[in-house]
C-alpha cells in the first residue's frame, strides 16, 4: 500500500514529512516524493527509489523551505515505478499537488474527458486526474473544489491535497483506505497509519469512509460526504513506535492474515463490472485460448501450492489439461512446451530466480505467458505477455498469507473468465460463479471469526515433533500450503499427503506420537476422509479435523476441529487455508519462534 503524510504548523515541514515516510517504509514501496508550499508556489521533489534517496535530493528536507506540505511513498498499481509516476502529482498550472493511496477505477474516462479539454498528462498514473480536476473546479473555494472533485471519483482513494494559493491549509479525503489525523499543539498532521504520527503526537482521529478533513496549524475540521461538519472523538495511541509499525499487531504475519478480506476484495472487485469479469490490459483472445492444448502452471513454494489449487479449478471449469510444475524442476527438465502451451506463472514478489528462469525457458520454446504477480513493475510482470496483478499490497512477513489467498482469487477469476469465453459454462452458472467470487472477502472474514479457538488448540499441540496434513482433491492442495506454513515459521516437521495414498506405505509412520490434520471440506469426499481419519486413529494418531461450518459428524471422528465457511466448492481452498494460517501462527508463537523473519528464509528468493 502507498504511504501518505501531511503536516501544517510552525516548523519546517519537509524534515517532518520525510521522517513520517521513514516510518511508513515497512509497508513496502518503489518511489517517494514530497511537496511544500513555499513563497506562494508548490516546491516538489520526487523520485523512484528510497526515502533515503529522496532525503539526499533535498538535504534532508532542509532545502525545501515551507511549513505546510505532503509526502508519499508509492506502491505502484497503475504505471511502472518511475520518477514521473511517483507522487505527488501536480495540476496543469501547478496550483495543486495531490498524493493518493488506492485505485481510481474510472480514471480512464476522467482522463479522456480532461484530455479533450486540452489537459496534457505527464504520468501514467490514475492519481493525476485528481490534481487536474481540483484545478478545474477551484474558483477560490477550496472545500468546494475538493467536494466536486471527489464526487467524480469511483474506487478507493485516500487523498492528501495542498494548494499554492491557500497558505497553511491542507485537505485529506478517506474512501476505502486507512487515514488518521494527528492533533498537535499549534500543528496538525494526517497519515496513512499511526506509525507516521506517533513520534509527534499520540492524539489521533480515525477517519471513516466518505469523510474529509480540513487542517490548519490551529484547527482540524472533519466533514461528512455532504460537507456537513461532524464531531469526532479523539483517541490516544498506546502503542510504541515498534508496535505501531505493525498497526498494533504483534507480528506482520497476523496483520497480513487479518488484511486478507480487504486484499481479496481489492483483487476481485475491480475486475467485475455489471456482473462480468474483465481484466485490464489483457490481450488473451478466445481464438488464442482455443489454440492451447495445455496449460502449464509454474511457481515456487506457496505460489506453487496456489497453482495446484488452480489446476483443479481451471480443469474443472475450462476442461483444458493443466500441468503444475515446480519452477526449479521445470527449468532443467527439457519440457515439452511449444506455441500451443499457455504458461501461467505465479509469484508474489515477481523476482523469484527459479520462476524467472523457468518462465524464460518456456517462453523461448514458444509458450505464451500469463503472470499472476503482486509487485507492479517486477521482473516477472515485465516479461509476461499478460499480467493479473493481485492487489494484496506489500507483504512484509516472510511467510505469505494474503499473497497466497489473492493468488487463488486471481486464478479463480481467470478460470471463470476463460470458461465463459470458451463457452464451457452457461449464463446461469457464470452468474453463480461471479456471485461466488464477490462472496469471497466475506467468507475469509467468516473463516477468521469461526476459529477464535485456534489459539487454544495451538497451546495443546505446539509440542508436536511431526505432523501430517492429509486431504483429497482440492483439500490435498490446501494441505500442501497448511504444511508449509507450519514448517516455515515453527520449524516443526510436517508433510502434506494425499489421504488416499497413505495406505500405500506412509501409514507405517502413523503412531500415537503423530498429529494428523485431516482436511474434510470437499463434500463429495467427506465419507472417504472419515475412513482415512479412522485409519490413522486406529494406529494411535490424534486428529485435528478441518470441516465445513455446521458439519457435526466431524466431532465424532476428530479430537479437535477447525471450521471453514461454506461457499462455492471450487473456491473452497481460499477460506479453508485461513484457520491453518492461524494454527501455524499460534503454534510458532507458543514456541517463541521469530515469526516474521524465520531462520534461513528470505521474503524473495532472488538466487537459485
Ligand atoms: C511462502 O510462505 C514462502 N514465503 C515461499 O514459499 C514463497 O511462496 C516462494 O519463495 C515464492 O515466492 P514468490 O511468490 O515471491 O515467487
Amino acid at each position: 500500500m502507498c504511504g501518505i503524510v501531511g503536516y501544517t504548523g510552525p516548523s519546517q515541514a519537509a524534515p517532518i514529512l520525510l521522517d513520517g515516510l521513514r516510518r511508513l517504509e515497512y509497508r513496502g514501496y518503489d518511489s517517494a516524493g514530497v511537496v511544500v508550499q513555499s513563497g506562494g508556489e508548490l516546491k516538489m521533489v520526487k523520485a523512484r527509489g528510497s526515502v533515503a534517496h529522496l532525503a539526499g535530493l533535498t538535504g534532508g528536507g532542509r532545502e525545501l523551505e515551507g511549513v505546510c506540505g505532503l509526502a508519499h511513498t508509492r506502491w505502484a498499481t497503475h504505471g511502472a515505478p518511475t520518477d514521473t509516476n511517483a507522487h505527488p502529482h501536480l495540476s496543469e498550472h501547478g496550483l495543486f499537488a495531490v498524493v493518493h493511496n488506492g485505485i481510481i477505477e474510472n480514471f480512464a474516462a476522467l482522463r479522456s474527458e480532461l484530455e479533450a479539454e486540452g489537459i496534457v498528462f505527464r504520468s501514467k498514473t490514475d492519481t493525476e486526474v485528481v490534481a487536474h480536476l481540483l484545478e478545474k473546479y477551484y474558483d477560490g473555494d477550496l472545500k468546494r473544489a475538493v467536494m466536486r472533485t471527489v464526487s467524480r471519483l469511483e474506487g478507493s482513494y485516500v487523498l492528501g491535497v495542498v494548494c499554492s494559493k491557500e497558505p497553511g491549509r491542507l485537505f485529506c479525503v478517506k474512501e476505502a483506505g486507512p487515514l488518521i489525523l494527528g492533533l498537535g499543539v499549534g500543528e496538525n498532521y494526517f497519515a496513512s497509519d499511526v506509525t507516521a504520527l506517533v513520534a509527534r503526537t499520540k492524539n489521533v482521529i480515525y477517519m471513516e469512509d466518505g469523510e474529509f478533513a480540513e487542517l490548519t496549524a490551529e484547527r482540524v475540521t472533519v466533514y461528512d460526504r455532504t460537507g456537513r461538519e461532524v464531531t469526532k472523538s479523539v483517541s490516544h495511541v498506546v502503542w510504541d513506535i515498534e508496535a505501531a509499525e505493525k498497526g498494533g499487531y504483534e507480528h506482520f504475519m497476523m496483520k497480513e492474515i487479518m488484511e486478507q478480506p480487504r486484499a481479496v476484495k481489492n483483487t476481485v472487485e475491480p475486475r467485475i463490472r455489471s456482473g462480468r469479469i474483465a481484466f485490464e490490459d489483457f490481450s488473451l483472445t478466445r481464438a488464442e485460448l482455443e489454440g492451447y492444448n495445455k496449460i502449464v502452471i509454474t511457481a515456487c513454494g506457496s505460489a506453487y501450492h496456489a497453482g495446484v489449487v488452480g489446476k483443479y479449478v481451471i480443469e474443472g471449469l475450462c476442461r483444458i489439461p493443466v500441468e503444475t510444475e515446480l519452477a526449479s524442476e521445470l527449468r532443467y527438465r527439457d519440457p515439452i512446451i511449444d506455441g500451443h502451451t499457455l504458461l501461467i506463472v505465479i509469484s508474489q514478489s515477481g523476482e523469484t530466480a527459479d520462476t524467472i528462469a523457468a518462465m524464460r525457458e518456456c517462453m523461448s520454446r514458444g509458450a505464451r505467458c500469463l503472470a499472476i504477480v503482486n509487485v507492479v513493475g517486477s521482473t516477472i510482470a515485465r516479461l509476461a505477455d499478460n499480467v493479473i496483478y493481485t492487489h494484496a499490497g506489500p507483504e512484509i512477513s516472510v511467510a505469505t498469507t494474503k499473497g497466497y489467498t489473492t493468488q487463488l482469487a486471481a486464478l479463480y477469476l481467470f478460470a471463470v473468465w476463460a470458461a465463459e469465453l470458451l463457452g464451457r459454462v452457461d449464463a446461469g452458472r457464470y452468474a453463480q460463479l461471479v456471485d461466488s467470487l464477490l462472496e469471497l472477502p466475506r467468507l475469509v472474514q467468516r473463516a477468521i471469526d469461526l476459529n477464535v479457538h485456534v489459539k487454544y488448540l495451538a497451546e495443546r499441540w505446539h509440542g508436536q515433533q511431526s505432523l501430517f496434513f492429509i486431504g483429497r482433491n482440492i483439500d490435498y492442495a490446501v494441505a500442501m500450503e497448511g504444511s508449509l506454513k507450519l514448517k516455515e515459521i515453527s520449524y516443526i516437521h510436517s508433510e502434506a499427503y494425499a489421504a488416499g495414498e497413505l495406505k500405500h506405505g506412509t501409514i507405517a509412520l502413523i503412531d500415537e506420537k503423530r498429529l494428523v490434520v485431516a482436511l474434510c471440506c470437499q463434500d463429495g469426499l467427506f465419507d472417504k476422509m472419515v475412513s482415512n481419519v479412522q485409519e490413522v486413529k486406529a494406529r494411535g494418531a490424534k486428529v485435528l479435523g478441518v470441516a465445513p461450518e455446521g458439519n457435526r459428524r466431524i466431532f465424532a471422528e476428530a479430537d479437535d476441529v477447525l471450521f471453514a465457511p461454506r461457499g462455492e466448492q471450487l473456491f473452497a481452498a481460499l477460506p479453508e487455508i485461513v484457520p491453518l494460517q492461524l494454527f501455524a501462527y499460534y503454534v510458532a508463537r507458543e514456541n517463541g519462534c521469530s515469526i516474521d523473519k524465520p531462520r534461513n528464509l528470505a521474503k524473495s528468493v532472488t538466487v537459485e
